[in-house]
């Protein structure tokens, strides 16, 4: 929300919608960079770590943002991308100007360019290299991502001093914890020369959670790491290093579920999780701010994805590896569908995520180009520029979503409160649903076994209370049997439902499901509401 007019989001527009954002049961908001930035990677090419970028306010309304956002009872979490600056930081700039300043092992160097320089580059396609000469500097040096973001030398104990102040100093402006931009590569050694007595650069994220810890005991790390299920360990290690993780795995299994209408690549996603500490947790989403990425899946996989969610694979496919479009246009925005996909996502073991916008089901703008595509403004209102913006059109970073289905002027909050069966009505009750259900994100999940190669079925225990999901992947209608093994159970009740279904009663547990239909139940009775 842009607050003064000038087409940019700001911290004074963001404070004017915490009411809402409170009121759809949300409790920690994540903020994406809002550093100081010439803006090429949209804020994640940091120019100033210490400060608010002018264009969406001062520190000062960020500390106001931050009170009223405590008043409602949310917590802030902050992008901290330390992996990497913007070419224009001022450390770049002194590091490629004296070769012997101190900020010249802020980074990363070499004389000549390394063999390998035509590997690893993130964004493939767009990206040429991951080592670029700098004439100024006389050298090359390292970027995993594109050519004006120079990775930092994380084995320099300055640039760890640095790190930890970052943290401190966001951490007295009251923020309950980082999401680790780029975790893998921010604990990388690659095209470090001298790695001193580095020996498990993991550690380095056990030193950070120990920064945090002490500073503020409550707040939290939340790492992007999409890494194989064997690599998982080295980010939660014994409890003491990441607190979260995001489950990119789980998500690349919930497509290709859904592409196949069947169950079983979101069980084996789940089961190929090692078991985490118990003080860890997985963060589970749908879509974020970047490509739905498909890299952990077979290439035949990929391809059985895209066909049918990206047919125009010129248009929506990007870095060899995923799909630049928000999910309601790839489930031809069938409302049945993408509930059922929140509604997996809300009752998978962990923490459900949300991104702006998915709450009311916004598309894309395919006319933008990588993954700018689903970066484009909220849909307030069928007000000018769907009320995000009192600037003119032009003004705005990106266009607002004007024409076809997904056009502002149709789809918006303010339409959608008015509507009783609108997705964003859905989602409130469903997230208020969910917090219900606390066993959900702390239970120890097992999988119900039913004949039905479509469904999903999963119980949580928690605190000797149970849940169970059951959700259809498949358009047809279905009967399952339920073998709960619970011998008290009386009776199980419905919490949320894609419609209203006869209740479940005996202790044979057969449930109905019509297509793409899913039902939350709570074992045992009483008011469905969890006993003490
Ligand atoms: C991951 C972020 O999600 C992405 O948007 C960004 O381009 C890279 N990190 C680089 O910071």
């Amino acid at each position: 929300m842009d607050g003064n007019g000038d087409g940019i989001g700001d911290f004074e527009g963001l404070t004017q919608c915490l009411d809402y954002i409170s009121g759809l049961g949300i409790t920690c908001i994540w903020l994406q960079p809002f550093y100081p930035t010439p803006n090429q990677d949209d804020g994640y090419d940091v120019m100033d770590f210490y400060s608010v970028d002018p264009r969406l306010g001062t520190l000062g309304d960020f500390v106001e943002f931050i009170r009223y956002a405590r008043e409602r009872g949310l917590r802030v979490i902050i992008d901290l991308v330390v992996n990497h600056t913007s070419i224009q930081h001022p450390w770049f700039q002194a590091a490629r100007t004296d070769k012997h300043s101190k900020y010249r092992d802020f980074y990363v160097w070499a004389d000549e360019k390394p063999a390998d320089a035509e590997e690893g580059m993130i964004f493939p396609g767009v990206q040429k290299s991951t080592w670029t000469y700098d004439e100024q500097a006389e050298a090359y040096y390292f970027h995993r991502f594109y050519e004006y973001q120079p990775d930092l030398n994380i084995t320099n104990p300055a640039v760890r001093e640095e790190i930890y102040k970052i943290m401190g100093f966001w951490l007295e402006l009251g923020v309950s914890g980082f999401r680790i931009d780029a975790a893998p590569f921010l604990v990388e050694l690659k095209g470090i020369k001298d790695t001193g007595d580095i020996k498990d650069p993991y550690l380095y994220l056990k030193e950070i959670r120990n920064l945090l810890s002490w500073r503020r005991g409550d707040a939290i790390l939340l790492a992007e790491a999409n890494v194989s299920m064997e690599d998982v360990s080295n980010y939660f290690g014994d409890g003491d290093k990441m607190h979260m993780l995001f489950h990119f795995v789980a998500n690349q299994g919930i497509m290709l579920a859904l592409a196949r209408s069947q169950a079983n690549p979101i069980v084996e996603a789940l089961k190929a999780a090692p078991g985490i500490p118990e003080i860890g947790q997985w963060a589970h989403f749908i879509r974020n701010h970047d490509e739905l990425s498909l890299d952990k899946l077979t290439a035949a996989q990929r391809d059985e994805i895209a066909a049918q969610f990206a047919p125009d694979k010129e248009k929506m496919w990007v870095y060899d590896r995923g799909i630049r479009r928000r999910l309601p246009p790839l489930l031809n925005n069938d409302e049945r569908r993408i509930k059922l996909t929140y509604s997996l996502m809300l009752t998978l073991p962990g923490t459900p995520v949300l991104r702006y916008g998915e709450e009311i089901g916004m598309g894309d703008d395919l006319s933008l180009k990588e993954r700018n595509s689903t970066r484009t403004p909220m849909q307030w209102s069928s007000e000018k520029n769907g009320g995000f913006s009192t600037a003119a059109p032009e003004k705005l970073v990106r266009p607002v979503i004007t024409t076809g289905e997904y056009g502002y002027k149709q789809l918006n909050v303010v339409a959608q409160r008015r509507d009783p069966m609108s997705l964003l009505n859905w989602m409130e009750r469903a997230i208020r649903t969910r917090k219900d259900c606390p066993e959900f994100g702390w239970g120890k999940w097992q999988l119900i076994e039913t004949e039905n190669k479509s469904v999903f079925a999963h119980r949580c225990e928690w605190n000797k209370s149970v849940v169970v999901a059951i959700h259809n992947l498949a358009d047809e209608a279905c009967t399952v049997k339920l073998d709960l093994g619970e011998s008290d159970a009386e009776y199980l009740i419905d919490l949320l439902s894609d419609r209203q279904y006869q209740p479940i009663v005996g202790s044979s547990y057969t449930v109905e499901l019509q297509g793409y239909g899913y039902r939350w139940l709570r074992v045992g009775g009483g008011l469905g509401i969890r006993k003490k």
